[in-house]
């Protein structure tokens, strides 16, 4: 007797079929994004924006995409602007690093690969900052490649599809097996994008929309209790809290700004010089002055710790400048100085707390 597979574990050709034939009619209208069916778009654009949208939304993705392809408008283009120029119009996108990476692989395709981008997940994995998804995501979408592109959206959809009950991170394995499995040879890229579509507009973290799903009929989680009890969670882990003091010198209208190290958090960003960030941070003012604290921390969420920052502002005079490096910035060009939001935050509660 032939021993029965599973039906959740069959590759399924529906699934593909059936959200395909959505895609066609839904696909969200986006400035990097071909029309559904289209040929290959523009590498340069999919590897910016796929950049742009780890960890951040396509609300958010959207203007910073607009400025960055209006004022570098190619690969070689954006290889050949100075670092500052990109730091600071990436500001406010979070996670600097992948700025920095950016630019590193903009000048390698740029200066390595005569301005043509690889068109494998391998050659692409091999450019700096180019990880799994990212090469898969671009050897899809940009050149027609069936690869396996798996980003939290997919996970979601994934893990509801087949109802897959190993609590995430472990889940991750078997989520991309499954993937794999329903990932069609031809169409991958559109493939890849509907299920990114699916996620974040019918299959939702919250509150899925079951009744107008695509894939309801392919769905496991579908028949379950709770459909959005997938992807199921490991316990939490508590974010651990640390304190700093951030410190604005200003003369003449003008506020001294430092340039954090490249490595580390808010790396190469301008910002106004702080303490450490620890549980028990050094308080001591960076030169003695009348200073003035704003009551109320900045609270910020970076990815592995919250932080609180308490805000000092104080006039200098006397003409020396403070320790260390520095310029002296004019306060009513504050918006042009690329300030990541944490530093944007608090300059607006001391411009406030002058008022008040
Ligand atoms: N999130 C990441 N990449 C995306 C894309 N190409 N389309 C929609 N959402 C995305």
């Amino acid at each position: 007797m032939p021993v029965e597979t599973p039906r959740s574990k069959i590759a399924d050709p529906n699934i593909a079929v059936d959200l395909l034939a959505h895609y066609d009619v839904h696909a969200r209208t986006l400035p990097w994004r071909a029309q559904p069916g289209a040929n290959a778009t523009d590498p340069y654009r999919v590897w910016l924006s796929e950049v742009m949208l780890q960890q951040t939304t396509v609300a958010a993705v959207r203007p910073y995409f607009e400025a960055f392809t209006q004022r570098w408008p190619s690969v070689e283009s954006l290889a050949a602007a100075p670092d500052a120029d990109v730091m600071a119009a990436w500001a406010g996108l979070g996670y600097y690093a992948r700025a920095r990476n950016l630019l590193a692989c903009a000048r390698a395709v740029a200066g390595e690969h005569g301005g043509v981008f690889p068109d494998t997940e391998e050659g692409l994995r091999a450019l700096p900052g180019v990880g799994v998804y990212t090469a898969a995501a671009v050897a899809a979408i940009a050149f027609g490649r069936r690869a396996v592109v798996v980003d939290a959206n997919v996970e979601r959809v994934v893990a509801r599809l087949f109802a897959i009950t190993t609590p995430m991170p472990a889940a991750r394995t078997e989520i991309r097996a499954a993937t794999e499995t329903i990932t069609p040879d031809a169409r991958a890229g559109d493939f890849a994008q509907a299920m990114m579509d699916l996620g974040a507009t019918i299959c939702t973290v919250r509150a899925p929309a079951c009744g107008i799903c695509p894939l309801r009929l392919d769905c496991a989680a579908v028949r379950t209790a709770d459909p959005a009890a997938f992807p199921v969670k490991a316990p939490k882990k508590v974010r651990p809290h640390r304190l700093g003091h951030g410190w604005w010198m200003e003369r003449d209208g003008k506020l001294w700004l430092i340039r954090r190290p490249d490595k580390g958090l808010l790396g190469g960003m301008r910002a106004l010089p702080s303490s450490d960030w620890s549980a028990t941070p050094d308080a001591a003012p960076p030169l003695s002055a009348d200073w003035r604290t704003v009551d109320q921390p900045i609270s910020h969420i970076f990815t592995h710790f919250a932080l609180a920052l308490t805000v000092h502002h104080a006039h200098l005079d006397g003409s020396a400048d403070p320790a260390g490096e520095g310029e002296w910035w004019p306060i009513d060009r504050l918006g042009d100085a690329g300030l990541p939001t944490l530093f944007r935050r608090a300059a607006d509660a001391v411009i406030a707390d002058r008022k008040g």
